[in-house]
């Protein structure tokens, strides 16, 4: 018994002994064969072995408990003077960050950040923004619709699709607020194309919208210019090409061009292009070596727009409301700021990329 290593050791020689078919625990059973006098004599020396069994069993048991106990403690000491392990700990994805910058430059010039759904019906994706039935953009080479057994009831004959754009939220925002106003929006888009270095299935947008009693082409643009200005000053780093050549009250001067373009829902409309940042204008994959990158469409609200959103015609004919939109690629605004050639780096999902900003 003293020699037993562990509490299973132990175990087994208690049921030699003393256990149900024990030596000991039978011998006491068949005390009644023997004669009375020899039973009580017999019966007090198994009695006094039984004790001194149990007890040895005890000592053991407690001796070898305490022997585990003081080797788990001595191998799972704790000391709390050794330096903590270091967990790193993560940063926004760059996308976020330049989210987050758009967002503080436009809120500081008055305008509101709004959001809409990704699921967007076909009413306010197209119809509602005056996109022709037989618009392209409505193809399913071009949209990703949703399988009718995915719709929700409540949305009845309306087909559903993964918004194309955050143009919808124009008409969703002026359907329940009254000019004047001031909103962007940003969100994630989908569009079922082909991908290249500056074009994504999955992107993000950023909707503009203004509308008052004299807002034209000409507030539009100084906003735009002073977004773009004020927004690659805040990462301007070390880049020489001619859009940093003149600066201004330290603010980066930046060569923006509008182009007139077509959008069924503004009127006029043009697209901005802003001088290739990634490679100072010189020409490279990310602008497709054009030394421009199409920044955005833009144009002045069309009628049919405030019309889809209830706005009744007195409040925008002769001298009543009327605004700007515009809808810029979130992405490409990152990749001019930190001079990322391909779109598809940003959703790759690899670290080293990732860890630079
Ligand atoms: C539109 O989506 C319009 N809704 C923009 C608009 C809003 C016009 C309000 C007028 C008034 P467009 O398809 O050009 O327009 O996309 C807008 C911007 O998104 C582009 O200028 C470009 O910067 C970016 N973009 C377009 N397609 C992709 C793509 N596949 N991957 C990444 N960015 C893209």
């Amino acid at each position: 018994m003293k020699k037993a290593r562990d509490l299973k050791e132990l175990d087994r020689i208690f049921g030699k002994y003393l256990g149900k078919k024990g030596k000991i625990t039978i011998l006491l059973k068949n005390l009644k064969s023997l004669p009375k006098e020899k039973r009580k004599r017999r019966g007090k020396e198994l009695n006094l072995l039984k004790e001194f069994i149990e007890k040895e069993i005890e000592e053991k048991a407690k001796e070898i408990k305490e022997k585990l106990t003081a080797e788990i403690l001595k191998k799972e000491k704790i000391d709390i003077t050794a330096p903590g392990k270091k967990i790193s700990p993560g940063h926004l994805h760059p996308l976020t960050q330049v989210q987050r910058k758009v967002e503080e430059i436009f809120q500081s010039m008055g305008f509101s950040i709004v959001e809409g759904p990704e699921i967007e019906t076909e009413w306010y994706n197209f119809d509602a923004l005056n996109i022709p039935k037989d618009h392209p953009a409505r193809d399913m080479w071009n949209t990703l619709w949703l399988k009718p057994q995915n719709q929700k009831s409540k949305i009845k004959n309306q087909k559903l699709l993964l918004r194309t754009h955050t143009s919808p939220v124009q008409v969703r925002y002026m359907e329940k607020h009254n000019p004047p106003l001031r909103i962007i929006v940003p969100g994630r888009v989908f569009r079922h194309e082909a991908t290249d270095s500056s074009h994504e299935t999955n992107f993000y947008h950023i909707e503009g919208l203004m509308v008052d009693k004299n807002v034209s082409v000409a507030n539009f643009k100084a906003i735009i210019q002073k977004f773009y200005q004020k927004f690659f000053s805040a990462s301007a780093k070390g880049y020489g090409g001619p859009a940093e050549a003149s600066r201004e009250g330290g603010e980066r001067q930046i060569e923006i061009r509008l182009i007139p373009c077509y959008f069924p829902f503004t009127e006029p409309s043009f697209e901005v292009d802003i001088t290739c940042l990634a490679c100072g204008g010189k020409g490279c994959p990310a602008c497709q070596k054009t030394g421009w990158m199409e920044m955005m469409g833009a144009g002045m609200v069309h009628p049919a727009v405030f019309k889809n959103s209830g706005l009744t015609p007195h409040q925008y004919i002769g001298g009543g409301w009327q605004g700007f939109a515009f809808g810029m690629g979130l992405d490409r605004l990152a990749m001019m700021k930190y001079k990322i050639n391909d779109i598809r780096l940003f959703y790759s999902g690899d670290l080293r990329f990732l860890n630079q900003f």
